[in-house]
């Protein structure tokens, strides 16, 4: 009861118990920038005029369907979340009267998508807010595909469940399922619509159904959210295109070349091969701002209907029963002259502002950031209140690194120094995602190790497209761009660990790489295929909208060939899977590997990564050794000194003796457990 009266809840004192005057709440510290929008000065009357119709307006929207228990929930939560939310969009948008009819008209969607939301989905809000680390916990395991080069379209990805959980996946990430131009779409980057799927892969009651049967067998779903911008074929692009004006300032549209020349000066080429600087010339002469492919528009968020407009597409597809949103692009959303248009302030602002509309009306939803940034900025996005999850390019990139070199310093200095992140919050981490492979560490990291940064890259450049002699990898580079020197990597897990060049150690390598994203803490997320070692898929260049793109060799078609030999640890394919698979269920019982604390171990050797995972109920800990060498190293008997003389090793369920030192094979870990 008394919980339920809470006194300083506005929403649920403005609209439960509207007996209270407006303004009989004490005046706020920090005036209007106060937390919570009781909490003005009385004689602020920008605030209270604009406050008290909204609350009018919100509590008008209440459904007689709606049970008062529910209606408190999402007051409480209003209560909470709102002055937030209207704090990020004054400090986004000013107080204009514009913004603050956008932000009223967005509470009342998120009211509205709230009460629209199913019983379902509320249960799962709940049960969630009870156990908010569900997704530290050392079972989750995430796995990556495209639908229609999966499975076709999604009642082959409903068939495919079973398969799911034989490999223990619990997180499930389908590559963009949404209405996209035929021809080429970015792999599906290119939304035309959010409120309808591909009709070639299904529909939205279907994608709903899927998220449901999921749910049952224990995965949750994960889709993108595509929200820098949009098609050309999507309905506010057509209308812009066509002069509407309302939608014309949805996007950036010059007149000339002035701006564009202007913006150009400091902005980055993301996909030179596409276009050069980042404006493309429209049929009439005008100018859009498209970051990515030409037929890729840049959202204005400089426009607050723009992120009321999307904040309402989110908030459908969570009502779908998405559990998690891949937040593309993150780093892009804000232009400013004069900078690089990258990570901007305001960029954090509005994904903590989508965050707390999620917060009120879909509270479970998590995002994940994908931003392939220098590290200090991929940070940045990484907060409870900002983005939980994130993608772990650091860590991808270095495993690489490691495995060229068969030296681990960069790799053991950034999981010492860059793999803490905020409470509440875990890496996804990843051996390779469908796009390519860029270098971003820090140069100022690697120059203490006396490796100069640019030097290292284009070693790692040739290393992986086999211009370097002696090297394993088949890569195919992407954006190649001799003007700035900048280059990155394309290629299947296996293709770039060897086995396309028949390289015996290929597989072990294989391993390797998958047994640190499965030990150091997060998320691990498989490119699905890629456990069955599948290699390059050439056949992009005979298909004319990807031959430019080298990014699509390593998105082949369902290997059914190889997963039909799995469990056959004879053949490549059976290998690989056999052996991930035991690591898999290791993890899922190794306690220690919940969470993401992790702890350095200098194994003082530089072909030899060391750490510890100390679990979170302190007691014991795993000792992770993995040696990234062609040769047989070791790790001398005083390094171990400090561990029990013997100690568990999980991956192979033996005990070793470790006082007398440990020879480690050529690419072998072992996962120590010490009490
Ligand atoms: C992200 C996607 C990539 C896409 C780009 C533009 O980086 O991962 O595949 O090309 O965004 O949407
Ligand atoms: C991403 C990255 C860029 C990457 C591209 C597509 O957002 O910032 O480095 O190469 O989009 O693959």
């Amino acid at each position: 009861m008394h919980l339920e009266h809470r006194s300083t809840g506005v929403f649920a004192l403005r609209i439960c118990r509207t007996a209270v005057p407006f303004g009989a709440q004490r005046p706020g510290r920090e005036g209007r920038r106060g937390n919570t929008l009781a909490v003005v000065s009385p004689t602020d009357e920008r605030t209270e005029a604009t406050t008290l119709p909204l609350l009018h307006r919100v509590s008008a929207v209440r459904r007689d369907t709606t049970t008062d228990e529910d209606w408190r929930s999402l007051e409480r939560r209003l209560d909470t979340e709102f002055p937030r939310l209207e704090r990020l969009f004054r400090d986004i948008y000013g107080d204009g009267p514009e913004a603050v009819e956008q932000l009223t008209l967005l509470t009342i969607d998120a009211a509205n998508s709230w009460q629209d939301r199913s019983a379902d989905l509320k249960a799962i809000d709940s049960r969630r807010a009870a156990t908010p680390d569900w997704f530290q916990s050392n079972r989750m395991l995430g796995g990556v595909c495209y639908v229609d080069l999966y499975a076709g379209d999604l009642s082959g990805i409903r068939s495919r469940i079973p398969y799911f959980r034989e490999l223990g996946l619990t997180y499930l990430h389908l590559m963009p399922l949404f209405l996209a131009p035929a021809e080429n779409s970015d792999g599906g980057y290119a939304v035309s619509s959010y409120r309808a799927v591909n009709p070639a892969l299904g529909t939205m009651a279907e994608l709903a159904a899927l998220t449901a049967e999921l749910r049952e067998n224990g995965i949750s779903l994960v889709v993108d959210f595509i929200f820098n911008h949009t098609s050309d074929e999507h309905e506010w692009a057509r209308k812009a295109l066509a002069g509407d004006p309302e939608h014309e300032a949805f996007y950036w549209i010059f007149p000339d070349r002035e701006m564009p020349d202007a913006y150009e000066q400091t902005v980055r080429e993301i996909f030179p091969d596409d276009h050069p600087g980042s404006f493309v010339r429209l049929d009439d002469g005008r100018w859009v701002w498209t970051t990515f492919h030409s037929f890729q528009w840049d959202l204005n968020y400089r426009n607050p209907a723009v992120f009321r407009a999307m904040a309402a597409e989110m908030l459908f597809l969570a009502n779908q029963g998405v559990d998690v949103l891949r937040m593309d692009a993150v780093a892009f959303i804000w232009k400013e002259l004069g900078t690089s248009c990258e990570n901007l302030p305001q960029a954090h602002w509005l994904i903590q502002a989508f965050n707390a509309v999620c917060r009120i009306a879909a509270p479970s939803l998590l995002f994940k950031s994908e931003a392939i940034v220098h590290p200090d900025q991929v940070v940045e996005y990484i907060d409870e209140k900002e983005c939980q999850l994130s993608y772990n390019p650091l860590q991808m990139a270095l495993i690489w690194s490691s495995l060229a070199t068969r030296d681990v310093r960069m790799l053991s200095q950034a999981l010492d120094r860059r793999h803490e992140i905020a409470p509440g919050t875990a890496w996804v981490n990843y051996v390779r995602s469908h796009d390519d492979i860029g270098w971003t560490f820090a140069d100022e990291d690697v120059a203490e190790l006396g490796i100069n940064g640019s030097e290292h890259r284009r070693f790692l450049n040739a290393f992986f497209v086999n211009r370097f002699e002696g090297s394993f990898a088949r890569g195919v580079p992407f954006q190649d761009n001799p003007r700035t020197g900048d280059c990155r990597i394309s290629g299947t897990t296996a293709s770039l660990a060897g086995l396309e060049a028949h390289d015996p150690q290929a597989i072990d390598r294989v391993l390797l790489a998958h047994s640190i994203i499965l030990s150091t803490g997060g998320i691990p997320l498989l490119y699905l295929g890629d456990e069955v070692g599948q290699l390059n898929d050439y056949g992009y260049l005979d298909v004319p909208a990807h031959a430019d793109d080298s990014r699509w060799v390593g998105r082949p078609k369902y290997p059914a060939d190889a997963y039909s030999h799995r469990n056959d640890p004879t053949t490549d394919a059976g290998a690989i899977f056999t052996r991930l698979r035991r690591l898999i269920d290791t993890r899922a019982s190794t306690t220690e590997f919940a969470g993401g604390r992790l702890v350095p171990f200098d194994a003082k050797n530089d072909h030899v990564l060391g750490y510890q995972r100390p679990g979170r109920n302190g007691g014991s800990a795993v000792v992770v050794l993995a040696n990234f060498a062609d040769t047989a190293e070791r790790v001398a008997a005083l390094t171990l000194s400090g561990l029990p003389a013997v100690a568990l090793d999980l991956v192979t369920g033996t005990r070793l003796l470790l006082s007398g030192g440990l020879l480690l094979a050529p690419h072998q870990f072992v996962w120590l457990r010490v009490e």
